[in-house]
């Protein structure tokens, strides 16, 4: 497949093209173009001391935030979510470095390594692709894998979100989970794989 990196279309995940590019899809592109998680917000003051969990709250939850359970979660639905701090009472979306996508899939069908950052069958993982930072959002089921509609690139969920296809060059980074009572937390030592 050509490589888009210069593609200045329009995208999913933010309201402006290249030559207009919204202040948080910049912020975005930086994260995702180091190749690194250092620059995610969230992980970042959560290095300074924040030691509050972090559960997990859909991404466009305005009020009465319900942390999410695995239940919650249709197999093979991805959704969006922010980190929720329960110190603060609130999501930690303030930018859109910090969304993550979750998917609830079956757990046999799971790499062992991508298996043991699952928590009740669901995996976390940075939902800016690692291309040009659109959301990534949409699961094919027949394929298996969670397709970028900017530019087609193809992530395997089931083995620490592989590139299978399109232009991107590095995996989505993942996020161990664990269960806190019945609800979803991002581990501590999260990320488990920095998406490189
Ligand atoms: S932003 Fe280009 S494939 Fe996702």
């Amino acid at each position: 497949m050509q490589d888009n990196t210069n593609n200045s279309s329009p995208c999913c995940g933010c309201k402006a093209n290249q030559s207009g590019v919204d202040p948080s899809r910049r912020e975005a592109i930086k994260m995702v173009s180091l190749g690194s998680l250092s620059a995610i917000p969230f992980l970042s003051t959560t290095a300074k001391g924040q030691s509050a969990s972090l559960l997990l709250v859909d991404a466009d939850a305005e009020q009465d935030f319900k942390p999410l359970r695995p239940s919650d979660l249709a197999i093979g639905k991805p959704l969006l979510v922010f980190p929720f701090d329960t110190k603060t009472g609130a999501p930690k979306n303030e930018s859109r470095a910090n969304k993550l996508v979750v998917i609830r899939l079956p757990e046999d069908q799971m790499e062992a390594a991508t298996k043991a950052r699952s928590a009740g069958g669901v995996l976390a993982y940075s939902a800016l692709c690692t291309h040009q930072a659109c959301d990534v959002k949409t699961w094919l089921a027949k394929e298996k894998v969670l397709v970028c509609f900017c530019h087609a690139s193809k992530f395997n969920l089931l083995d620490g979100a592989k590139v299978v296809d399109g232009p991107a060059s590095r995996p989505l980074p993942s996020f161990a989970l664990k269960l806190e009572g019945e609800f979803l937390a991002i581990t501590p030592s999260s990320p488990a794989n920095q998406g490189s």
